[in-house]
């Protein structure tokens, strides 16, 4: 049934031409990334999806990507994801309704959040999180530019509200030298995120309590193992991944990034990868002809199971019913919340 869905995969694509492009984020699985036209981390994505001229924008990656795809191509382009339950869990951790309760709350004790304190969300959050980054003065971030943009936030306001990543927004507050006891957790399930009125005065970042299910199962443990093993291997780690796991680590960074270090560095060395296990196996493969080991940080299995519902029979449907004129499956973001993502998402891209 797999060789059957790739050659009707083949066969669709040769009849859209390049009417079609497929862009693929590096979790994609590997009998749907070898289908990539142009392959990226988010950031390179959402620049890509700007920059084509293709019709139909198929993305396989997960819905937040595909929303920010819609957002900045033109109005005549289609964005489409070809599994619409490919979500993010860690994007499902904030919505509009507990973000505006929490710019309520944070206004009650501060004053004039706007004044005060930036919205920066993660790239990895609904297009209705972004619009209202945009409309408060707030900014898009991605796991290669966090410490530009965080820079950018506090060039204008005094603190930051980052969601829905802690971890992401704790590692880049480290890294610029913020007190970690400066970057305080703020949990949209209580009232006033569970913080004092002191504690909200005090904090420079309010970091939302969100995570990803993938990544927070790398553990320092895994890192100090491994050393013992080979002391001469290097450890790069996804910054999706806790301050323990990112401080252990020798190299921190992006999707892409970690793909360009690994694949730059010199033959024969060895690595502890703590990213997404789709990433990490096709990385190994390629590496092996230069004599490099790599390795996935955590002894259980873990892909992001969201990114993995993107598998060839839904690429083969979409394709088959796109080259028949049928559109399936679009993400159209709604125009008034489009406006205000792409005031955000324009911001980043500005900077970075
Ligand atoms: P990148 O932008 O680094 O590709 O990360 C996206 C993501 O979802 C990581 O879990
Ligand atoms: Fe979301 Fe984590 Fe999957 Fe990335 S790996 S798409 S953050 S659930």
């Amino acid at each position: 049934a797999d060789d059957e869905a790739q050659a009707r995969i083949r066969a669709a694509r040769a009849r859209l031409g390049d009417k079609a492009v497929l862009l693929c984020h590096h979790y994609q699985r590997a009998d749907v990334y070898q289908h990539a036209d142009l392959t990226g981390d988010s950031l390179k994505l959402a620049r890509l999806a700007s920059q084509t001229d293709a019709q139909y924008i198929v993305f396989c990656g997960v819905h937040f990507m595909a929303e920010v795809a819609d957002i900045l191509s033109k109005p005549s382009q289609i964005a489409i994801l070809p599994d619409l339950a490919a979500g993010c869990s860690m994007a499902d951790m904030a919505n509009l309704a507990k973000v505006e309760r929490c710019w309520r709350e944070l206004g009650e004790v501060l004053g004039a959040p706007d004044e005060r304190v930036a919205p920066v969300t993660y790239i990895n959050s609904a297009a209705d999180l972004k619009a209202f980054c945009g409309e408060h003065g707030g900014i898009v971030c991605t796991s290669t530019n966090a410490p530009t943009i965080l820079d950018w936030a506090f060039s204008r306001r005094e603190k930051v509200l980052f969601f829905p990543d802690q971890h992401l927004g704790r590692w880049t507050g480290f890294k610029k030298g913020i007190p970690l006891e400066q970057m305080v957790v703020w949990d949209p399930d209580l009232e006033y995120g569970g913080l004092t009125p002191e504690q909200i005065h005090n904090a420079k970042v309010l970091l939302w309590k969100g995570h990803c299910s993938v990544h927070q199962m790398f553990q320092p443990a895994h890192i100090e193992r491994w050393r013992k093993q080979h002391p001469d291997g290097f450890v790069i780690s996804h910054p999706e991944s806790s301050l323990e796991v990112c401080r252990n680590s020798d190299y921190v960074g992006s999707t892409e990034y970690i793909i360009n270090t690994i694949s730059a560095a010199p033959a024969n060395t060895r690595w502890l990868v703590g990213t997404e296990l789709n990433l990490v196996s096709r990385l190994a493969e390629e590496m092996k002809p230069q004599g490099k080991t790599v390795e996935f940080m955590a002894p259980t299995v873990c892909m992001c199971s969201t990114m993995q519902r993107i598998d060839p029979q839904h690429l083969a449907w979409t394709l088959e019913n796109l080259a028949e004129g049928k559109v399936v499956n679009q993400i159209k973001v709604p125009a008034h919340e489009a406006e205000l993502a792409r005031i955000a998402l324009d911001r980043m891209l500005a900077v970075s």
